[in-house]
């Protein structure tokens, strides 16, 4: 599994409640050694050996979206096999359609006819209602709230607690506050937050305090 941090702790645990061994984790040296009795085997250099050795299957425990979705792509290249990591405890519709390396964590309901790009993470408690689509490498943060026919952009960090009205599109490469309350479209690129959700406003105030 590639990560050792606290994004991958939560990951390791899902791998085990499906019954995986987890044979080593694959992230920086200053990340530690051990991770829940999981030991590091070294940084990215290892993926040719270890691919060499017969470890075929890999999961993404990073939870930076850009770089969980430049990770996909390395080891899909590298030869490995990116299997989904569902946890048992969440729900997960047999309607749904899940790309590569998509990671479900508990609690977290998947409703019927919903789509997930490849290395997109669906974090603890979130709700995803029906007919929405989540982009590749984006992240639903744990107990969020998407209404149906929701759209979300690649790499785009929908923040924890947040609320999503039915029928938004959310652009790529944005992020949503936490606990923000979306109710129009956002743009791809941007920063919203708060209810309802607006663009983060880069010191207006000071300026039109000071004029
Ligand atoms: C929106 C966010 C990215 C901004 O982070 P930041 O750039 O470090 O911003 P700061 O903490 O410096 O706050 C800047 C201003 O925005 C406000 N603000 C920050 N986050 C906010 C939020 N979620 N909702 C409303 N206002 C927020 C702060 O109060 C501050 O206001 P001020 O300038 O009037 O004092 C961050 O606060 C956030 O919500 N991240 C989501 C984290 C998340 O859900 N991760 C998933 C982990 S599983």
């Amino acid at each position: 599994m590639l990560g050792a941090g606290g994004h991958a702790k939560v990951v390791v645990e899902a791998l085990l409640t499906m019954g995986h061994i987890v044979s080593g984790l694959v992230a920086p040296e200053r990340e530690g050694t051990w991770l829940l009795d999981v030991p590091l085997l070294g940084n990215d250099d290892v993926l040719p050996r270890l691919r060499a050795e017969g470890i075929a299957d890999a999961a993404l425990g990073v939870g930076d979206n850009r770089l969980r979705g430049l990770l996909a792509g390395r080891l899909l290249a590298f030869g490995f096999n990116l299997p989904c990591v569902l946890h048992s405890a969440a729900w997960i519709s047999p309607s749904s359609v899940l790309g590569e390396g998509v990671v479900v964590l508990q609690k977290a309901a998947l409703s019927a006819d919903t789509k997930y790009g490849r290395a997109a993470l669906i974090n603890s408690g979130a709700i995803v209602e029906h007919d929405s689509d989540i982009g590749e490498a984006a992240h639903i943060a744990p107990g969020c709230v998407l209404g149906g026919n929701v759209r979300v952009g690649a790499r785009t960090l929908v923040g924890i607690g947040s609320v999503v009205r039915p029928e938004i599109v959310i652009g790529s490469d944005v992020i949503v506050g936490a606990g923000s309350v979306v109710v129009s479209d956002v743009p791809t690129g941007s920063e919203v937050m708060g209810c309802p959700a607006r663009p983060r406003a880069r010191g207006t105030a000071f300026t039109e305090l000071a004029t």
